[in-house]
């Protein structure tokens, strides 16, 4: 059984009751030796996924342990679940029993030389190249790393999405030079980095066309995108307009296919495309989510003990923005 099913704009989201309490009710409670994660032994379908209890993290002396409140279940979690530990290193990638790329929490304690953060912070980051995923209870993460902190009155599950699709719109719609009055083109304006590129794109200054299915139709204009592409009807190739930058945010189409839609100049940008997280990129997106300009959009949430259904649903390639995993201990 799954939780909440209609997508809305996470603004009303997972607040913890510490953290309903305030922050001078930061819960103290000694924190026991083992917490509940979800693992996978080897690569494979959804099954895999299996909730254990394991050793809590032990913080490095750098490390923040972060109580974690929220995570997500990206695309690059399902691609990383079926991907044999070999290849995965392959590709550079850190090969890990407990999966998971963001999340959202509370620091619970630091290591002797973390700097930076308090105890009672709330923070949110991903989890790339470190030894543990976010699909548990507690990560040990440094503090130097891909962590930052949440705004205030945002929740955990309004900043647990932004990372990935937020850090890859920005990225890419960066890398595309969109701005001010650039006609944009967003393919696949549905998804995590579809729904973010369009908020983050309107907000450069950008004229936006999303394309999107007829479901979705009405979420991408209201997401502020002023022309809207329904792909089930029309074919975008075809569309007969010129852009400055196409930015295809699901990677369904190729620079060749589309290259008689772009201005002289302009530049097609994909997320099939390789790129490297940076800390600055984080820190880009943590402001836009403090100033409102981007509010991820979140299709459905699931407890800890549901992430197998969670994936069974982000692996049929309809989510549209994001998919919460609530650990509210
Ligand atoms: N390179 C990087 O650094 C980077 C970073 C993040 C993500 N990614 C990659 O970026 C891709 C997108 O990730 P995501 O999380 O945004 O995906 P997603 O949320 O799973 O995308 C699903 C959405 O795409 C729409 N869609 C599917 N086929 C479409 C098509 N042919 N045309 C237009 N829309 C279509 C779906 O709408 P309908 O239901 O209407 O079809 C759905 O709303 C993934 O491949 C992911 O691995 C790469």
């Amino acid at each position: 059984m799954h939780g909440r099913h209609s997508h809305h704009l996470a603004r009303t989201s997972l607040k913890s009751p510490i953290e309903q309490k305030g922050s001078e009710m930061i819960d103290q409670t000694h924190q026991s030796t083992t917490m509940q994660a979800i693992t996978m032994k080897r690569a494979g379908s959804a099954d895999r996924l299996t909730l254990s209890e394991v050793p809590t993290p032990v913080p490095d002396p750098g490390d923040l342990l972060v109580r974690i409140h929220a995570a997500t279940v990206t695309r690059g979690d399902v691609v990383m679940r079926k991907m044999p530990k070999l290849v995965a290193r392959l590709f550079g990638e850190r090969p890990r029993t407990i999966p998971g790329y963001e999340y959202a929490g509370v620091v619970e304690s630091l290591g002797s030389r973390a700097e930076g953060y308090t105890v009672g912070d709330r923070v949110f980051g991903t989890t790339s190249g470190l030894r543990q995923g976010s699909y548990a209870e507690y990560i040990a993460v440094p503090a130097n790393g891909m962590v930052v902190s949440i705004p205030e009155g945002v929740g955990f599950g309004e900043a647990a999405p932004v990372p990935v699709g937020a850090m890859a719109a920005f990225d890419f719609l960066c890398l595309g030079g969109a701005g001010e009055r650039s006609r944009v083109l967003i393919n696949g304006a549905s998804g995590s980095v579809g729904t973010f590129a369009v908020q983050i794109a309107k907000h450069l200054g950008s004229h936006v066309t999303g394309v999107a299915g007829s479901s979705n139709v009405e979420l991408v204009a209201a997401l502020g995108a002023d022309d809207v592409i329904d792909y089930t009807k029309d074919d975008p190739v075809n569309s007969g307009r010129i852009f400055d930058v196409i930015f295809d945010a699901v990677g369904k189409t190729s620079e060749k296919q589309m290259n008689h839609l772009l201005a002289e100049g302009g530049r097609f940008v994909t997320t099939k495309a390789r790129r490297r997280e940076t800390r600055k990129s984080l820190l880009a997106v943590r402001d836009l989510l403090a100033s409102g300009a981007i509010t991820p959009v979140v299709d459905r949430t699931y407890a800890l003990a549901e992430v197998t259904e969670a994936h069974r649903h982000v692996e049929q390639g309809h989510k549209r923005g994001n998919i919460l995993i609530r650990i509210d201990g």
